[in-house]
């Protein structure tokens, strides 16, 4: 049998082994090629999420620009139209429009909320707004199990009543109340939901152990254009006094912190001399100065960052945790960078319970690594050697690519729209400096 739908449509009881799914696509790259020239970071896909689901809170036309073409993006677009919104998105532009004049269908559905867990962004703006709400539980992903248990506790604080039936978070709250809220864990989409509710609470509401990575000051920014009053986004405590309304306005999308530093290690790697343009260095100290310590050169200019790689790499231990540590996001790509260096490295992933997906497939390559617990210690090799990958989450995907860009021979990664959902057209991008690499399609044939 064979299937020409979109992979994540397809469920597991649906097939049988042998079956074959079609409409897959791979990347095929023939590593070696050093990295030369040019590359545009796009819009971060971090951010746009939560300005999405920040339109929710005016009736009128919000306009976002620098706004990347994504899956999680159209995903996202998916669920608003949904719940009633008219959404507009110009793909040669990259501006998106959003109107939402009435929430007709306060839910966000277990069939895109599986596929996108940032759909739980839906459910502060929600309750702010139609003071009900009815969203699916995540559920896990490949990288951990993913709960929000934190978010439901704040909103609990701000006076919602909040039960949880059969998959799904039953919300409501006919006025929330400003509250003072200590997040256990400074969780970066639980930080923008309590935002998001906030913003029409009676009062003030103070989040402590906030999250501070950079996408959170993008929505503050949004949200006080909007007519909100927030401050402190950036540090660990932010202060968002409640109002009673807000317009709709056109913001601009920060550029993506994980996708420059995945061409920051891609130039690094390939012993490459690549231009970033729009990249957002004050963003990624932590990443630089590791890049630094292994040998790779980094000179800014203005908006533009220089990266020249030098060989050998040298070893160096990585330790992940909360901005502005060093992010969990760009763990699987530095990984591929430690398995060729000079020595040995120690990566200590302390955010995410299991986000050492992309080991297997790298030891597949050639790599020498040892998990122990959070811990992975990866002995560098000479080089690695092509061989056929799966992809099995985002960050892991482009830790694959990375990877092939070095080995020799052919690399071939399967199940590709992990990668489509956080980088847009890295093939392309790739090209453009220089690599051997292509997007073919390819039936899958599923696995015993
Ligand atoms: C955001 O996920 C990002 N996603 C992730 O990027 C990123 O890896 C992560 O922050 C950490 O930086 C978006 O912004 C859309 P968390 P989020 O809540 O908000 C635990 C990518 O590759 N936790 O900060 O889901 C949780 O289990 C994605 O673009 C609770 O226990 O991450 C995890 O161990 C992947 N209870 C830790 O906190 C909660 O209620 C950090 O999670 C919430 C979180």
């Amino acid at each position: 049998m064979v299937y020409c739908i979109e992979p994540e449509q397809v469920s597991l009881t649906d097939l049988t082994v042998g079956d074959t799914v079609g409409n897959m696509e791979k990347i095929v790259i023939e590593g070696g090629n050093r990295l030369v020239g040019t590359v545009e970071v796009s819009g971060a896909k971090n951010a746009v999420l939560p300005l999405m689901a920040a339109s929710l809170l005016v009736d009128g036309w919000t306009t976002i620009t620098n706004v990347p073409s994504l899956r999680d993006i159209a995903t996202f677009n998916r669920l608003l139209s949904h719940m009633g919104a008219e959404v507009e998105y110009a793909k040669e532009t990259g501006v998106l429009r959003i109107r939402t004049p009435e929430i007709t269908v306060p839910e966000a559905p277990y069939d895109l909320v599986k596929t996108m867990r940032a759909s739980v962004l839906v459910l502060g703006p929600l309750l702010a707004r139609n003071h009900r709400a009815r969203v699916s539980l995540p559920g896990g992903c490949a990288i951990g199990a993913r709960p929000i248990d934190l978010h439901l506790k704040a909103l609990t604080q701000m006076g919602a009543e909040i039960s949880v039936e059969h998959g799904y978070v039953e919300a409501k709250a006919d006025r929330l109340k400003g509250a003072r809220i200590r997040f256990d864990y400074p969780t970066v989409t639980g930080t923008e939901n309590i935002m998001l509710a906030a913003v029409y609470a009676d009062g003030q509401t103070v989040i402590e152990n906030a999250a501070m990575e950079p996408e959170i000051l993008c929505l503050a920014n949004a949200l006080n254009s909007m007519g909100g009053f927030v401050s402190g986004a950036g540090t660990d405590t932010i202060k968002i006094e409640g109002v009673k309304e807000l317009s709709a306005v056109e913001v601009d999308v920060i550029p993506d912190r994980i996708e420059a530093g995945t061409f920051m290690i891609a130039s690094a790697m390939t012993k490459g001399n690549v231009l970033i343009k729009n990249c957002p260095i004050t963003f990624l100290e932590a990443l630089t100065l590791k890049l630094q310590e292994a040998g790779t050169s980094v000179e800014v200019s203005g908006n533009d960052v220089r990266v020249i790689g030098d060989f050998p790499v040298r070893s160096v231990d990585i330790k992940t945790g909360p901005y502005p540590a060093f992010p969990t996001d760009m763990q699987a790509q530095m990984m591929a960078m430690m398995s060729i260096s000079s020595g040995l490295s120690v990566i200590t992933e302390t955010v995410f319970e299991n986000r050492f997906m992309h080991v297997g497939e790298l030891k597949r390559m050639g790599a020498d690594i040892t998990v122990d617990g959070k811990s992975a210690v990866v002995k560098g090799v000479r080089s690695l050697s092509g061989a056929p990958l799966m992809a099995t989450d985002l960050r892991a995907s482009a830790s694959l690519v990375l990877a092939g860009l070095v080995a020799d021979g052919i690399t071939e990664i399967s199940r590709i729209y992990h990668l489509d959902r956080g980088y847009e057209t890295i093939e392309n991008k790739l090209m453009g400096l220089g690599a051997t690499i292509s997007r073919v399609r390819a039936d899958s044939v599923v696995p015993a």
